[in-house]
Protein backbone atom coordinates (compact mmCIF):
# COMPACT_ATOMS: atom_id res chain seq x y z
CA UNK A 1 0.00 0.00 0.00
CA UNK A 2 1.56 3.32 -0.86
CA UNK A 3 2.30 6.02 1.45
CA UNK A 4 -1.10 8.54 -0.25
CA UNK A 5 -3.34 5.14 0.59
CA UNK A 6 -2.38 4.67 4.05
CA UNK A 7 -2.66 8.78 4.65
CA UNK A 8 -6.07 8.44 2.84
CA UNK A 9 -6.92 5.50 5.60
CA UNK A 10 -6.10 7.75 8.68
CA UNK A 11 -8.39 10.07 7.52
CA UNK A 12 -11.37 8.10 6.80
CA UNK A 13 -10.75 6.05 10.95
CA UNK A 14 -10.18 9.95 11.47
CA UNK A 15 -13.86 11.11 10.30
CA UNK A 16 -15.19 7.69 12.37
CA UNK A 17 -13.63 9.01 15.10
CA UNK A 18 -15.35 12.31 15.10
CA UNK A 19 -18.36 10.07 14.85
CA UNK A 20 -17.91 8.52 17.69
CA UNK A 21 -17.25 11.35 19.53
CA UNK A 22 -20.38 12.65 18.79
CA UNK A 23 -22.22 9.82 19.08
CA UNK A 24 -25.16 10.10 21.43
CA UNK A 25 -25.94 6.51 22.13
CA UNK A 26 -22.23 5.84 22.65
CA UNK A 27 -21.83 7.94 25.03
CA UNK A 28 -25.16 7.04 27.24
CA UNK A 29 -24.58 6.21 30.75
CA UNK A 30 -20.55 6.05 29.75
CA UNK A 31 -17.90 7.79 31.58
CA UNK A 32 -15.18 10.08 30.05
CA UNK A 33 -13.86 10.21 26.93
CA UNK A 34 -14.27 7.68 23.55
CA UNK A 35 -11.85 5.31 22.71
CA UNK A 36 -11.96 5.09 19.53
CA UNK A 37 -8.76 2.99 18.55
CA UNK A 38 -5.06 3.34 17.53
CA UNK A 39 -2.31 2.46 15.54
CA UNK A 40 -1.47 1.42 11.51
CA UNK A 41 -4.53 2.58 9.37
CA UNK A 42 -3.34 0.13 7.01
CA UNK A 43 -2.61 -2.89 9.20
CA UNK A 44 -3.10 -6.42 8.33
CA UNK A 45 -4.18 -7.38 11.69
CA UNK A 46 -6.60 -5.57 14.35
CA UNK A 47 -6.67 -6.43 17.96
CA UNK A 48 -10.68 -6.17 19.34
CA UNK A 49 -10.73 -5.75 22.94
CA UNK A 50 -13.78 -5.09 25.51
CA UNK A 51 -14.33 -1.28 26.85
CA UNK A 52 -11.94 1.11 27.72
CA UNK A 53 -10.84 0.82 31.09
CA UNK A 54 -10.25 3.92 33.54
CA UNK A 55 -6.86 5.07 32.06
CA UNK A 56 -8.04 4.40 28.32
CA UNK A 57 -11.21 6.65 29.64
CA UNK A 58 -9.09 9.85 30.45
CA UNK A 59 -6.33 9.59 27.87
CA UNK A 60 -8.55 8.42 24.91
CA UNK A 61 -5.74 5.72 23.70
CA UNK A 62 -6.87 2.07 24.24
CA UNK A 63 -5.42 -0.63 26.32
CA UNK A 64 -2.64 1.54 28.60
CA UNK A 65 -3.53 -0.01 31.60
CA UNK A 66 -2.98 -3.38 32.84
CA UNK A 67 -4.06 -5.42 30.56
CA UNK A 68 -3.08 -3.20 27.70
CA UNK A 69 0.52 -3.48 28.97
CA UNK A 70 0.29 -7.06 28.37
CA UNK A 71 -1.22 -7.19 25.44
CA UNK A 72 1.17 -5.01 24.16
CA UNK A 73 4.30 -6.68 25.30
CA UNK A 74 2.81 -10.08 24.12
CA UNK A 75 2.61 -8.53 20.61
CA UNK A 76 5.96 -7.15 20.87
CA UNK A 77 7.06 -10.73 21.80
CA UNK A 78 5.46 -12.15 18.26
CA UNK A 79 7.63 -9.35 16.66
CA UNK A 80 4.98 -6.68 16.00
CA UNK A 81 5.43 -3.20 16.99
CA UNK A 82 2.24 -2.52 18.87
CA UNK A 83 1.75 0.93 17.44
CA UNK A 84 3.32 0.72 14.12
CA UNK A 85 2.73 -2.73 12.85
CA UNK A 86 -1.18 -3.44 14.37
CA UNK A 87 -4.37 -1.71 14.85
CA UNK A 88 -6.01 -1.96 17.82
CA UNK A 89 -9.68 -1.13 19.33
CA UNK A 90 -12.89 -2.68 21.01
CA UNK A 91 -16.46 -3.04 20.11
CA UNK A 92 -17.30 -0.48 22.62
CA UNK A 93 -15.56 3.04 22.91
CA UNK A 94 -16.45 4.76 25.64
CA UNK A 95 -16.12 3.06 29.29
CA UNK A 96 -19.38 1.61 30.86
CA UNK A 97 -20.63 3.14 33.59
CA UNK A 98 -20.93 -0.31 35.50
CA UNK A 99 -17.82 -1.39 34.13
CA UNK A 100 -19.34 -4.42 31.75
CA UNK A 101 -20.74 -3.31 28.83
CA UNK A 102 -24.58 -4.34 28.13
CA UNK A 103 -25.74 -6.36 24.91
CA UNK A 104 -26.72 -3.18 23.33
CA UNK A 105 -23.78 -1.28 23.89
CA UNK A 106 -22.11 -4.14 22.11
CA UNK A 107 -25.18 -4.03 19.47
CA UNK A 108 -24.43 -0.66 19.07
CA UNK A 109 -20.68 -0.65 19.30
CA UNK A 110 -20.56 -2.90 16.31
CA UNK A 111 -21.74 -0.01 13.36
CA UNK A 112 -18.48 1.89 14.59
CA UNK A 113 -16.42 -1.48 14.35
CA UNK A 114 -17.69 -2.34 10.77
CA UNK A 115 -17.08 0.78 9.37
CA UNK A 116 -13.35 0.53 10.92
CA UNK A 117 -12.59 -2.60 9.61
CA UNK A 118 -14.09 -1.68 5.85
CA UNK A 119 -11.46 0.92 6.25
CA UNK A 120 -8.89 -0.76 7.11
CA UNK A 121 -9.22 -4.03 5.47
CA UNK A 122 -7.30 -6.49 7.79
CA UNK A 123 -6.45 -10.56 7.28
CA UNK A 124 -6.98 -11.09 10.31
CA UNK A 125 -8.77 -9.87 13.44
CA UNK A 126 -7.95 -11.16 16.79
CA UNK A 127 -10.98 -11.70 19.22
CA UNK A 128 -9.86 -11.01 22.99
CA UNK A 129 -12.46 -12.87 24.70
CA UNK A 130 -16.15 -13.24 24.50
CA UNK A 131 -17.42 -9.60 23.95
CA UNK A 132 -14.98 -8.86 21.10
CA UNK A 133 -16.55 -12.10 19.82
CA UNK A 134 -19.86 -10.91 20.02
CA UNK A 135 -19.03 -7.55 18.97
CA UNK A 136 -17.51 -8.54 15.78
CA UNK A 137 -19.76 -11.90 14.47
CA UNK A 138 -22.44 -11.46 17.21
CA UNK A 139 -21.45 -15.11 17.97
CA UNK A 140 -21.42 -15.97 21.71
CA UNK A 141 -18.94 -18.24 22.30
CA UNK A 142 -17.04 -20.36 25.04
CA UNK A 143 -13.77 -18.92 25.14
CA UNK A 144 -12.29 -21.76 26.99
CA UNK A 145 -13.27 -24.23 24.50
CA UNK A 146 -12.67 -22.29 21.63
CA UNK A 147 -9.81 -20.46 21.45
CA UNK A 148 -6.58 -20.45 19.47
CA UNK A 149 -8.18 -21.10 16.19
CA UNK A 150 -9.51 -18.96 13.24
CA UNK A 151 -13.40 -19.51 14.44
CA UNK A 152 -14.74 -17.74 11.13
CA UNK A 153 -13.47 -16.51 7.91
CA UNK A 154 -15.41 -14.17 5.74
CA UNK A 155 -15.12 -11.26 3.68
CA UNK A 156 -11.03 -12.10 3.57
CA UNK A 157 -10.45 -11.96 7.03
CA UNK A 158 -9.93 -14.65 9.36
CA UNK A 159 -10.85 -14.04 12.94
CA UNK A 160 -9.19 -15.56 15.75
CA UNK A 161 -9.95 -15.90 18.95
CA UNK A 162 -8.11 -15.80 22.44
CA UNK A 163 -8.74 -14.74 26.01
CA UNK A 164 -9.07 -11.13 26.78
CA UNK A 165 -5.49 -9.96 29.08
CA UNK A 166 -7.63 -8.54 31.93
CA UNK A 167 -8.75 -12.43 32.61
CA UNK A 168 -4.30 -13.71 32.08
CA UNK A 169 -3.99 -11.39 34.47
CA UNK A 170 -6.80 -12.24 36.95
CA UNK A 171 -6.21 -15.79 36.64
CA UNK A 172 -2.69 -16.42 35.23
CA UNK A 173 -1.91 -19.96 36.50
CA UNK A 174 -5.41 -20.76 33.91
CA UNK A 175 -4.79 -18.60 31.42
CA UNK A 176 -1.59 -17.54 30.25
CA UNK A 177 0.10 -20.02 28.68
CA UNK A 178 -2.93 -20.66 26.56
CA UNK A 179 -2.46 -17.03 25.33
CA UNK A 180 0.72 -17.22 25.01
CA UNK A 181 0.20 -20.23 22.74
CA UNK A 182 -2.20 -18.76 20.96
CA UNK A 183 -0.16 -15.67 20.09
CA UNK A 184 2.66 -17.75 19.18
CA UNK A 185 0.22 -19.41 16.42
CA UNK A 186 -1.05 -16.18 15.06
CA UNK A 187 2.69 -15.31 14.55
CA UNK A 188 2.67 -18.61 12.60
CA UNK A 189 -0.53 -17.56 10.27
CA UNK A 190 0.93 -13.75 9.41
CA UNK A 191 4.25 -15.30 8.04
CA UNK A 192 2.09 -17.50 6.23
CA UNK A 193 -0.28 -15.40 4.77
N1 LIG B 1 -9.77 -3.50 28.05
C1 LIG B 1 -10.21 -3.34 26.78
O1 LIG B 1 -10.88 -4.21 26.28
N2 LIG B 1 -9.86 -2.24 26.12
C2 LIG B 1 -9.06 -1.31 26.63
O2 LIG B 1 -8.75 -0.32 25.96
C3 LIG B 1 -8.61 -1.50 27.95
C4 LIG B 1 -8.97 -2.60 28.63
Amino acid sequence: MCRIESVTKQLQLDEIAREIDNCKICKKDKIGVAVSGEGNPDADIVFIGEAPGKQEAVSGRPFIGRSGQLLRKMIREIGLDDINDVYITSPVKYLPERGTPTSEDIAHGRIHLLKQFAVIQPKFVVLLGRVAAEGVLQKKVFVTKERGEIIEEKDGIKYFLTYHPAAVLRFPSKFKAGMIEDFQKVKKLLAFS
